[in-house]
């Protein structure tokens, strides 16, 4: 194919979707597309889509909504639907919504060029199926330039825990692994190309059991110390995990494997044993607190994130308590909070809902808990030194970013140089959504 043609892609939701957007990206980059920043002016408009919260189907048709008018003054324009979204609502999206061209699952990105051969055709293209090949390893690569120094890297898809509020299961299939060989080729590329951080993804990547080289199986932590060799990678991260996931040779790392960064996030979603039961989590407060109290034993300046849901049917008042009592005996540097929303499929989306105003106000109650906490630990920092990999200038001039080991955004004055650099900075002041800092010599 000849000719640059312009691709706007969109992308909603998690970190996967971050990474699935930027294969497909490069994916599309091999058949002459480069990546604009606006959808005016675009030849191919596409949205990576996010199910996981409320009203996920309607913001996307409103969002395609908005593309009539390019489309009517560029007939030429094709419009794709990718992601959890287009997985769920399949060939409806293209009944709802006409002037769409493509829907695409999210396990078969690997058939975007011949879908795109078919849309090159003046046909319709629609895969939602959940086929067994490795995705990413059938995606076609255009060159790839240098690149900024942290990276995301998919290692695991799918889950199996079925959580009863949990579309993930249903829109993302199974839980698979990708193979360690080229998980390792795939970092090393990356670090070739000028990354010195990669997070893990996966939607429950502690469950990671990938087929390793030698023959056997690997898990997560297998991975993360054969990672940890290659020379030129500083720092690595894994998101998101379940409890149960936990294994020991993975707290272990948290220990000895000093290029594992010191933050975990690591979810229980609720306080109260009856709603974790109710939610199929399969384990109790107790334990989680436990399990933290072991992989704080072993890194005791771990800073612990987490993800809550309030309001989830027959969470009572008492339950809510239970949910902020855990959320004080454990202490998070951050955490996310959200209020349930019935998701449609889902076993607790039969259940009867928590009185709404009741469900916000127990919201309110526990991210002003948490927003308590973040502070404190935020504060915690000054007057500590911490390693931050910069990343590039900050708003202010003269300003540079970076992240600290513990995931804090650290705003210090310097150089523009410093970018991909590793350097030791001194903490002097806690701001509400980050930290400054002086730079060491
Ligand atoms: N309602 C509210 N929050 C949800 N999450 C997942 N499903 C729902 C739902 N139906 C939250 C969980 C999960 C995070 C990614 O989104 O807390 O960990
Ligand atoms: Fe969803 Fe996470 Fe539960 Fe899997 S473990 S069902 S992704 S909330």
């Amino acid at each position: 194919m000849t000719g640059t043609k312009k691709l706007y892609v969109k992308t909603y939701g998690c970190q996967m979707n971050v990474y699935d957007s930027e294969r497909m990206a490069e994916a599309l980059g091999a058949q002459g597309y480069e990546q604009v920043e606006s959808p005016e002016g675009a030849d191919m408009i596409l949205l990576n889509t996010c199910h996981i919260r409320e009203k996920a189907a309607e913001k996307v048709y409103s969002e395609l909504g908005r593309f009539k008018p390019l489309r009517e003054a560029n007939p030429d324009l094709k419009i794709g639907v990718a992601g959890c979204v287009a997985q769920a609502e399949g060939e409806e999206i293209m009944r709802r919504q006409p002037m769409v061209d493509l829907v695409v699952g999210p396990q078969t990105y690997h058939r975007l060029p011949s879908m795109m051969e078919a849309l090159g055709r003046g046909e319709k293209a629609l895969d939602t199926e959940f086929p067994e090949e490795d995705k990413f390893a059938h995606l076609p690569k255009a060159r790839l330039p240098k690149r900024g120094p942290t990276a995301f890297l998919t290692v695991q898809e799918g889950c199996d825990k079925f959580c009863s509020f949990c579309v993930v299961p249903y829109t993302r299939g199974a839980e698979v692994s990708r193979p360690a060989d080229r998980l390792l080729r795939e970092a090393r590329e990356l670090v070739e190309r000028g990354v010195r951080e990669i997070t893990l993804l996966g939607q429950n990547v502690n469950a990671y059991h990938g087929a390793g080289p030698d023959g056997g199986e690997w898990g997560l932590a297998r991975l993360i110390r054969e990672m940890a060799q290659i020379d030129g990678l500083d720092r690595i991260r894994f998101t998101t995990s379940h409890p149960n996931d936990m294994e020991d040779d993975l707290i272990a790392a948290h220990g000895d494997c000093d290029k594992l960064m010191p933050y975990l996030h690591l979810p229980v979603q609720a306080g109260s044993d009856k709603v974790l039961k109710a939610m199929n989590r399969k384990h109790t407060a107790e334990q989680y607190i436990r399990l933290i109290e072991r992989i704080r034993a072993v890194r005791p300046d771990l800073h612990l994130s987490g993800d809550f849901i309030v309001g989830f049917p027959g969470e009572t008042e008492e339950d809510f308590q239970a949910t902020l009592d855990l959320v004080e005996t454990v202490g998070y540097g951050t955490a996310y909070s959200f209020k349930y929303s019935a998701r449609p499929g889902t076993p607790a989306a039969e259940r009867a809902m928590v009185d709404a105003a009741e469900a916000d106000d127990r919201l309110q109650r526990l991210q002003a808990l948490i927003t308590k906490q973040q502070r404190a630990t935020q504060d915690a920092m000054v007057g500590r030194t911490v390693s931050v990999l910069f990343e590039k200038p900050g708003r202010m001039p003269g300003q540079m970013v970076g992240k600290s080991e513990y995931l804090h955004a650290v705003h210090v004055d310097g150089p523009e140089g410093l970018a991909g650099q590793i350097a030791r900075v001194e903490i002097v002041e806690s701001r509400p959504n980050s930290l400054s800092g002086r730079l060491l010599g």
